[in-house]
């Protein structure tokens, strides 16, 4: 009787972590496709538990929005929040303002800075993508990465790996024009890649109290799948604190305070938690 098995060699390759597995064996050919199927869910499986940390990819490819200031308040709350976790900040902008804002008030190691250049830099690149994974592999850590402006280049492969990229804007039409194209460009390559994570998460920032109608903001997201985050106001002490950075404490009292409180307890309840992907999960399904 002639047996239906033959040698043959897959390569199956997971387009998000862009690693090859290679297999080659005997398998009978009835029995291949669900061989293939297997080893994916064991591969995502394997990959899902060396991924015990979290991260948050703060981005946008207009300077000056708040990127660095809302990632220095977010490691500060999440380091106030969460006492038993160990919070990170991963500093990618050559310019390095959250690295300089947090490195004298961190332990050491707490803090790092890697630019990586928006023209490809596949060194640098490579470096960021291996300490975010080795970040991202610690138990119960969580990691904020901070950016620089321009296109991201392929620093977009590092905010795939992230539960979220939020993303500060003002109203102005000088930033929001910007934003809503990077939005487009993330949406996109989340459509692509067919994942409801990294969620947008849109931060209106620097707003001033004469401009809290967000209609118009929320009629030019409307069909990309994002979500509009807790509003920040524009406060005069936050820019003062750029050249002398004492955290949350320092903004004790004011109206940026409680909500900036209200913004980092929106991505612990929405983003860290998991309700957001459900939502989104069961929305596709
Ligand atoms: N909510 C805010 N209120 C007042 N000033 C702000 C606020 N957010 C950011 N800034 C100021 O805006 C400037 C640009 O912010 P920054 O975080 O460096 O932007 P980016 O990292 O996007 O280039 C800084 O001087 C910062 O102090
Ligand atoms: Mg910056």
């Amino acid at each position: 009787m002639q047996t239906d098995r033959r040698e043959w060699q897959y390569c199956c390759i997971t387009k998000e972590r862009n690693r090859v597995l290679c297999l080659s064996g005997v398998i009978p050919t009835k029995w291949r496709h669900k061989f293939i199927i297997f080893c994916g869910y064991v591969l995502l499986l394997i990959e899902r538990i060396m991924e015990q940390g979290q991260s948050i990819f703060v981005g946008n490819i207009k300077g000056g929005v708040g990127k660095s200031t809302i990632s220095a308040f977010l490691f500060d709350y999440f380091r106030i929040r969460f006492a038993e976790r160990s919070i990170q900040m991963l500093d990618t902008d050559r310019q390095g303002t959250a690295f300089e804002l947090l490195e004298p008030l961190s332990k050491e190691g707490e803090v790092r800075h890697v630019p990586v250049s928006d023209r490809f830099d596949g060194l640098s690149l490579v470096t960021v993508d291996s300490i975010l994974r080795r970040m991202r592999a610690e138990e119960n850590s969580l990691t904020i990465v901070d950016t620089g402006a321009g296109w991201p280049g392929n620093v977009w492969q590092i905010a795939m790996m992230c539960e979220c990229i939020i993303i500060p804007t003002s109203l102005s039409w000088a930033d929001l024009r910007p934003t809503l194209e990077f939005v487009r460009e993330m949406d996109e390559r989340k459509e692509g890649d067919m994942t409801v994570t990294p969620h947008l998460i849109v931060v209106p920032n620097r707003i001033s109290p004469a401009q809290r109608d967000l209609s118009l903001l929320s009629k030019h997201l409307e069909g990309l799948n994002v979500v509009l985050a807790p509003t920040l106001s524009d406060l005069s002490l936050v820019r003062q604190m750029s050249s002398n950075y004492r955290g949350l404490k320092g903004a004790e009292g004011t109206r940026f305070y409680n909500e900036f409180i209200r913004l980092g307890d929106f991505i612990i309840d929405y983003v860290l938690s998991g309700k957001l992907s459900a939502m989104f999960k069961d929305e596709i399904t």
